[in-house]
């Protein structure tokens, strides 16, 4: 199974009830919320409570990625709010199995992910311990961004780790600069979770989710 996963930090935040029912009603079922600190990344965007007030509006599949330091003080609050999946970065926790434990303790889905500049080797032993890898495709902080094109090589050495680790069927997620140009491409190297947020969120949001569930299938 493949599966897009709306970025609403491209939405129109004044009216992200109807943006987020255009995407579901075109097919998404997840949702992916992009919580950033100001200090892991350079930016600042939403938090607990605009997930737990859009859990009310949704039943889609809440795909929280945490742009956080030491996510392990809020897992539990996410969790409160609404999140089914939680993913944090490899490069902000000083324990991510410990994070990762934290999570599924609250019966919640656990991804981790990796940024651009971080060696993908790093993930052959976080496969055995978690639901999802999150292979970041532009520097986590910003929506908007172009694709980064070594991202493919790295999709396909994730996969093939996967396979080795006997979980094929894993979720592997991309996230960032991916458009019906080049998702392809990704589904191609192995990816099976697509975040998009500007090829959704810009135009007609219904068309968009269309046009790339038809590319993904
Ligand atoms: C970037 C975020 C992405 C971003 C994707 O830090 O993690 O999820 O919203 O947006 P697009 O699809 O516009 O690159
Ligand atoms: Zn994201």
């Amino acid at each position: 199974m493949n599966y897009l996963s709306p970025s609403i930090l491209a939405a129109d935040f004044s009216k992200l009830d109807a943006e987020i029912s255009a995407a579901t009603d075109a097919g998404a079922n997840w949702i992916h919320l992009d919580v950033m600190d100001g200090a892991f990344v350079p930016n600042i965007s939403f938090g607990i409570p605009v997930i737990k007030s859009l859990r009310k509006v949704t039943d889609a599949l809440f795909d929280v990625h945490l742009m956080i330091n030491e996510p392990i003080r809020y897992i539990e609050a996410f969790a409160d709010a609404g999140a089914d999946l939680i993913t944090i970065h490899y490069e902000a926790c000083e324990d991510v199995v410990a994070t990762v434990d934290a999570i599924h303790a609250l019966g919640k889905k656990a991804g981790v992910a990796i940024s651009p500049d971080t060696d993908v080797a790093v993930v052959k032993e976080l496969i055995p311990q978690c639901e999802m890898i999150l292979i970041m495709s532009v520097y986590p902080g910003f929506g908007g961004q172009k694709y980064i094109e070594a991202t493919y090589e790295k999709i396909e050495a994730v996969r093939g780790m996967m396979i080795e680790a006997s979980k094929p069927n894993m979720y592997l997620e991309v996230d960032g600069g991916i458009d019906s140009n080049n998702i392809d491409k990704v589904k191609d190297a192995g990816a099976n979770v697509f975040v998009a947020g500007s090829s959704v969120f810009r135009g007609d949001i219904g068309a968009n989710v269309r046009e790339l569930y038809a590319i993904i299938g």
